[in-house]
């Protein structure tokens, strides 16, 4: 089969990463005998100062109509912060009914993690957060800015259409996995969407009998997750708690260079994203130092979503693989700056033996 990519590559660090990624499953369509035809958006910065506008609605359609989307980062010194990534990735994610993030949280063997006890045996697990709603729906009101007297209200909202579309998303991935799934809430203080979520929960897990479930509160989570990461399969969690504890986890994983993501649409109406974690990095852009495993991981979850299974398991062993061999890599000249480093993956895609 023929698969229509959206490549996305943004800012600093973004465009290197996702080529470096790109090669990786072009090896994989080779190896695996599908084909993958790319369009390369122009989006980003560049695009915001030339155009003053940041998605334009027919270039929106136009992405529309792709099976997915390869997304480097967007953001940039010289825009001010959150107009290209509220405008571009925010607006996509809403517009495209993304309403399931995954993040797996995993050590790879020879990548080093700074919490002490983490080992690749007992740090294996994905984060599964609703990405449209609660605190950042944006909703609410500001009286008296600026002064003593300023009040602010955040609305949240929950619905349980995109609960259950998150916690059915979990329940699915854990019975693939180990059969395990921790709901992180705040249902002790946070009571009306604490009983929603809960509830939710409860009815989907009827349909799971083989899978547990148990609960975890957000603050306790910041100690289990680092100190105790394998006691965790899968952790289902609303926005904006899974927006830290997936940042959490990429410390726990070893850092922002090997956390992969993706935004999913369940239902398959529009184009799930998938983009790694980190941002446009403009302290290395342009330098070749970053290091493309996350957006290389970010694109094996691609490949599982499109459904070509081996391919996208192949391409996380070759990333796997080169991490492995990193260290001793490592340093100018070496060969381990971006794009020698997309090579090696895309090598290894067709080598290794899964
Ligand atoms: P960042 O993730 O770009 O960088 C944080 C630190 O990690 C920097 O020191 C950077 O050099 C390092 N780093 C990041 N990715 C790396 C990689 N692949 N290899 C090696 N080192 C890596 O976050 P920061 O600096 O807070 O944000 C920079 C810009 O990116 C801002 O405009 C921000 O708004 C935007 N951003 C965009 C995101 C996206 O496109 N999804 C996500 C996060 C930030
Ligand atoms: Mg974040």
């Amino acid at each position: 089969s023929t698969y229509k990519l959206a490549v996305i590559g943004g800012d600093g660090i973004g465009p290197d990463v996702t080529q470096a990624a790109l090669e990786g499953v072009e090896a994989a369509a080779l190896r695996f005998g599908f084909t993958v035809q790319t369009t390369d958006f122009d989006l980003g910065a560049e695009h915001y100062l030339r155009t003053g506008s940041v998605l334009e609605a027919d270039t929106s359609a136009a992405i529309k109509d792709h099976d997915a989307i390869l997304l480097g980062a967007v953001g940039d010194p010289r825009v001010a912060p959150g107009i290209l990534e509220r405008g571009l990735i925010v607006a996509l994610r809403v517009a495209f009914s993304q309403a399931v993030n995954i993040r797996p949280v995993r050590l790879y063997p020879g990548v080093e993690s700074p919490v002490r006890g983490v080992t690749p045996e007992n740090c294996d697990l994905v984060v599964i957060r609703e990405n449209t709603e609660s605190l950042y729906t944006g909703g609410g009101s500001h009286f008296h800015a600026g002064g003593p007297n300023a009040v602010a209200i955040q609305n949240s909202v929950s619905t349980a259409a995109a609960t259950f579309d998150a916690v059915e998303f979990g329940f699915q991935l854990a019975r693939l996995r180990r059969g395990r799934l921790t709901l992180c809430h705040k249902t002790n203080i946070l009571v009306h969407a604490g009983r929603l979520w809960e509830d939710v929960v409860t009815r989907v897990a009827e349909e799971y009998p083989d899978v547990e479930h148990d609960y975890v509160h957000a603050d306790a989570m910041c100690q289990h997750l680092p100190l105790d990461p394998g006691r965790f399969d899968v952790v289902v969690t609303d926005n904006l708690f899974g927006d830290i504890i997936s940042d959490l986890g990429a410390t726990v994983q070893g850092g922002l260079g090997v956390a992969a993501g993706a935004n999913y649409n369940p239902k398959g109406s529009a184009p799930s994203m998938f983009e790694p974690v980190h941002g446009s990095a403009p302290d290395i852009a342009g330098k070749g130092w970053a290091n493309p495993a996350a957006a290389a991981l970010s694109a094996a979850l691609c490949l599982a979503g499109l459904g070509e299974r081996a391919a996208a398991v192949t391409l996380e062993a070759a990333v796997a693989s080169v991490l492995a061999e990193l260290p001793a890599l490592a340093g100018p000249g070496m060969g381990s700056d971006t794009l020698t480093l997309g090579h090696r993956i895309a090598e290894r895609v067709s080598s290794i033996e899964v």
